[in-house]
């Protein structure tokens, strides 16, 4: 009896001390400095976002000689969009492309069409922009329309 609870006790005590998932690659333990939401509304007009984004609910000025936004931010999804995947969205937009749009429109080969902002763009810039544009969204739940059999 003792033996087996001697043996569960080190099980336990191993998987605590291997961390499980904890790899050097997690992201676990990553926080970025709050942002300033209207501070971001500036800095993506500032940093023209909006020649490529509209977003549902905001007017921006217009950009002369440029095609229409074509990638929509905010609105309605069926998940959260979280701080994380917003973040890389800025900073290495073709690590995931944006869903619900043909490949060949936003991306060339495999690589995002969005502008890379990294060498440019501040983290506060960053960190801005994340909280502007998180609250555009608005998780629905989907409205599935059940067909009932009778
Ligand atoms: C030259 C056009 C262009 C500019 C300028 C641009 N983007 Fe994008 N952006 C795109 C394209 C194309 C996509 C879709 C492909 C992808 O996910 O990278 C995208 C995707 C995104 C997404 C992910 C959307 C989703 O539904 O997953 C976010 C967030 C975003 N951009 C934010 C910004 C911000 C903030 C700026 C300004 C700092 C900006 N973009 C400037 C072209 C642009």
């Amino acid at each position: 009896m003792f033996r087996i609870l001697g043996l569960i006790f080190a099980v336990v005590l191993f998987a605590g001390a291997s961390g499980c998932t904890r790899t050097p690659e997690s992201a676990a333990g990553f926080r970025l400095p709050d942002g300033d939401q209207i501070a971001g509304r500036q800095e993506f007009i500032d940093l023209q976002c909006h020649e490529c984004h509209s977003i549902p609910g905001e007017t921006f000025p217009e950009i002369l000689n440029v095609d229409p936004p074509y990638v929509v931010l905010g609105g309605d999804v069926t998940r959260v969009k979280t701080y994380g995947e917003l973040v890389s969205a800025i900073i290495n937009p073709s690590h995931k492309l944006a869903s619900g749009y043909p490949e060949e429109l936003v991306s060339e080969g495999g690589v995002s069409k969005m502008r890379v902002y990294n060498d440019v763009m501040t983290v506060k810039q960053l960190t801005d922009l994340v909280v502007f544009l998180q609250p555009k969204y608005e998780v629905v739940v989907p409205n599935y329309q059940y067909r009932r059999y009778r």
